[in-house]
């Protein structure tokens, strides 16, 4: 994983932040004293953003800051400017990996993909059949479960690789070092103690970044490694696409620029990584929540159950087809990634100086953070942000809110590639779960929403599940 770049005091930036009022911070804790605790930050970052309208500056430590933003029209002004993502490739590189990229999402791949998604949907609900006959009086913590199943839908899906993690414990060291990882990488963030990458590894949480990286390489490794003594075998690509269909993999490896250049054996890693990664953690946290959202809204868990038993009539199996008529479980999907969005806020360093719309400015390299979360929540925005009303999402209302209020997949060039296949894989999780399954809370263990790269509970997702039929 990259290292973080981080901000040091510049006059220019300094000079700017000043007409951005803000929490005062300390010398050299900067704003972190006033978070007493890691399930307090959502609420009062909230707090923050109602009496500071727009965007105000967060001290990280007493060297680095971001201007954070919580409404969309300075979201809109930053997502139409160039900028340096904090843990992902910029520049040309950014560009050609990209272009490179975006067959992989092409609807004749995508729709292979669902009978793929339904296959790991279905082992995980055979689990949980059997795990509540064994003790039915017993909530099921969501997450891990989750975790699990998108971890194997994304490997058969981008990698054609059937790694049974759902059923042999023997893979969840992935599942952990990638755990362990956005836990660390956003702790060393969020303390803005650890500039030098020489310093952070001589502590704990130094060593244990390095350990949860070196487990996570060997595992991505390991998957390209097989990929590549079989594309050696097979020699020719159309020989392959006879037998399956392709996926991501056999687009990186094969892919080449203008010069016949392939990707290098650390950029195909990259690329690797970020698809592990952005490919399941993401997803399994947009259907932990949106489990949630469901169980506290019997109605609405209903109305999608009704929806999707019409959609299929005697069928069992979801088709691709049918993922476009799921018109009410789409507004719950978008109602649930509006509460819970599962990457809560982005950053970016500007590469040219930007004016917003009231004329504040920020020069070149200011740091900022736009945060999903807050403008999901904004009250000049959202009428009663805090209630979860799925018709916010019909045509109508959609047609008539700001482009940039609803952003959990963030918007501009940059913007979320795998934005359908994470639909697609909600919709069908969702209604697989819902037609054998129905939800209710466990309101001895409630959920702490917690923004690590990705939106957590600090206490898990503890549900009931009631077998259905
Ligand atoms: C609900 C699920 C998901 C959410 C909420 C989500 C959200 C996001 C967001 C907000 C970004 C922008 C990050 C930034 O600007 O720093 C992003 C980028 C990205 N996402 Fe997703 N994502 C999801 C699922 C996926 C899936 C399933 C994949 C791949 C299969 C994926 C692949 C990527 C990649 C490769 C990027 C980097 C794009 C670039 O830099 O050009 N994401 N995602």
């Amino acid at each position: 994983m990259k290292v973080i770049q981080l901000y040091y005091k510049k006059q220019a930036h300094l000079k700017a932040l000043e007409s951005f009022p803000g929490p005062p911070p300390h010398w050299l804790y900067g704003n972190i004293p006033q978070i007493t605790s890691h399930r307090e930050e959502l609420n009062i970052m909230l707090n923050w953003a109602e009496k500071y309208p727009y965007a105000y500056p967060r001290w990280f430590g007493g060297f680095l800051c971001f201007l954070i933003v919580n409404h969309p029209d300075y979201a809109k002004a930053i997502f139409g400017r160039g900028g340096k993502g904090l843990l992902i490739l910029n520049g040309p590189k950014w560009h050609q990996h990209r272009r490179l990229l975006t067959p992989a999402f092409h609807y004749d791949i995508l729709k292979p993909y669902v009978a793929k998604i339904a296959d790991s949907t279905k082992v995980m609900l055979d689990k949980w059949e059997k795990l509540i006959a064994q003790n039915p009086t017993k909530s099921l913590e969501m997450f891990e479960h989750i975790s699990l199943m998108t971890l194997d839908s994304i490997m058969k899906c981008a990698f054609s690789y059937k790694s049974n993690c759902q059923t042999e414990r023997e893979l969840n060291y992935y599942v952990k070092a990638v755990s362990d990882l956005t836990y660390l990488a956003f702790k060393r963030i969020t303390s803005g103690s650890f500039r030098s990458d020489l310093l952070y590894l001589c502590t704990s949480s130094g060593r244990r970044f390095k350990e949860a990286c070196m487990l996570a390489h060997l595992h991505t490794e390991k998957v390209i490694e097989e990929r590549k003594k079989s594309l050696q075998n097979e020699r020719e690509l159309e020989k392959i696409q006879q037998k399956r269909h392709l996926d991501f993999l056999d687009i990186l490896l094969c892919a080449k620029d203008e010069n016949g250049v392939g990707l290098s054996d650390e950029d195909l890693r990259a690329e690797v990584d970020t698809f592990m990664f952005e490919g399941h953690d993401t997803t399994a946290s947009g259907i932990s929540w949106l489990l949630y959202s469901m169980a506290q809204q019997p109605e609405h868990q209903e109305r999608c159950r009704e929806e999707i038993k019409d959609i299929l009539e005697d069928r069992e199996d979801i088709q691709w087809d049918d993922l476009s008529k799921m018109t009410y479980i789409t507004m719950c999907i978008k109602e649930s990634l509006r509460l819970y969005p599962p990457v809560p806020g982005v950053s970016r360093q500007m590469s040219k100086p930007i004016t917003f719309f009231d004329g504040r400015t920020l020069p070149k390299d200011s740091m900022v953070a736009i945060s999903i979360h807050s403008i999901h929540r904004n009250p000049t925005v959202w009428k009663d942000p805090e209630i979860f009303d799925p018709t916010r999402f019909s045509a109508e209302n959609s047609s008539r809110r700001h482009p940039h209020a609803f952003i959990p997949f963030a918007a501009g060039s940059r913007n979320c590639i795998g934005q359908q296949f994470a639909m697609n894989e909600m919709k069908i999780a969702l209604a697989l779960i819902l037609l054998h399954f129905e939800i209710f809370p466990d309101p001895a263990n409630p959920p702490f929403p917690v923004p690590q790269l990705v939106l957590k509970s600090e206490t898990g997702i503890h549900l009931f599940l009631k077998k259905l039929k």
